[in-house]
């Protein structure tokens, strides 16, 4: 496989083995301090990050390597030049490109444009090096993937919704969405039966409820993401807090939980918005091990797509 875009189109082995090498690379970093020496990364963003960025660019400087980072908004992207000649120049200089686009398709133009890897780094509809990190949390946690439930409430029409989805049914967790039931906030229908069919596969189920406390109950990870992802307008706060409000992770919904049960926030995080800060601050919350990961399965990631094991 050449690129990472959608976590639809890996297979579970691509994704254990994945997370299996980023636990090796957390546990011996010295192991990798030159696999990538003398390799560059493009970074583009068209939206802002603070994670992906920096963890990305720490990645490759911790494996030898180099990272450019590259805003669209100082670039000729868009107005002066296509993405198809974006890519056909970046492959002449660099050997791996990562690109946060507001349009998957845009992002999927520059893959097959470009002869090198091209990672999403979070598009409308993926979020897939965000969900690695979050699987090689969970067996972190855990000891396991396969046979946990997931819970995530909240905005659900949304790039890490999908990706989850995607990414837990390849490895046999069962996901359960709670969110409100309107096309603005719940998941796509069809990207809800793609993820049935990968998790039928594998042992597990996809369910969507509109009931914060039925998604919840029981479950072994209760995930929640931001209301008010980077492409909404500000103005839309007001409406879109009225709307999710059921959906808020408080103390009382993460009791409905198993007693064992962590809870994880992409980042950023809002409090008092998708999560009161009790949680987000609190003893099950293992957002910073989430974010942290995000540096050692980004280099997995890459070593992964250049063909290095
Ligand atoms: N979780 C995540 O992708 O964070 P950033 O937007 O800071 O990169
Ligand atoms: N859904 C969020 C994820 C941020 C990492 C967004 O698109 O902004």
């Amino acid at each position: 496989m050449k690129d990472l875009l959608s976590l639809k189109d890996v297979n579970k082995e691509f994704v254990l083995s994945v997370i299996e090498k980023a636990i090796d690379m957390k546990q011996n970093p010295d192991n990798y301090r030159t696999a990538l020496k003398d390799k560059t990364l493009l970074m583009i963003f068209e939206k802002p990050s603070l994670r992906t960025r920096v963890s990305f660019e720490v990645g490759m400087t911790q494996m030898g390597g180099h990272a450019i980072y590259y805003d669209v908004s100082t670039s000729p992207l868009g107005r002066k030049e296509t993405i198809e000649d974006t890519a056909k120049t970046s492959e002449r200089y660099v050997e791996i490109i990562m690109a946060r686009l507001n349009h998957f398709s845009d992002c999927k133009a520059l893959a097959e444009n470009a002869k090198i890897p091209v990672i999403d780094a979070l598009s409308d509809m993926n979020h897939p090096c965000q969900i690695l990190c979050d699987l090689q949390t969970i067996k972190e946690k855990f000891g396991k993937l396969n046979g946990l439930t997931l819970a995530y409430v909240g905005d659900s029409e949304n790039n890490v919704t999908y990706s989850l989805m995607h990414g837990c049914a390849h490895v046999g967790i069962n996901v359960r969405v709670g969110c409100p039931n309107d096309p603005e906030h719940k998941p796509k229908q069809e990207i809800v039966e793609e993820a049935k069919l990968i998790a039928a596969q594998n042992g597990s189920t996809i369910e969507v409820f509109h009931n914060a406390a039925d998604a919840v109950k029981d479950a072994d990870v209760v995930y929640t993401d931001s209301w008010m992802s980077y492409h909404i307008p500000v103005d839309q706060m007001e409406v879109r807090k009225q709307k999710l409000m059921p959906y808020q992770v408080t103390s009382a919904l993460m009791q409905l939980a198993k007693p064992t049960a962590v809870f994880m926030n992409c980042l950023p995080a809002m409090r008092g918005l998708e999560q009161t800060a009790e949680v987000v601050d609190g003893p099950q919350s293992i957002v910073f091990d989430q974010a942290e990961n995000r540096l050692h399965v980004q280099k997995a990631i890459m070593l992964k797509l250049l063909g290095m094991f």
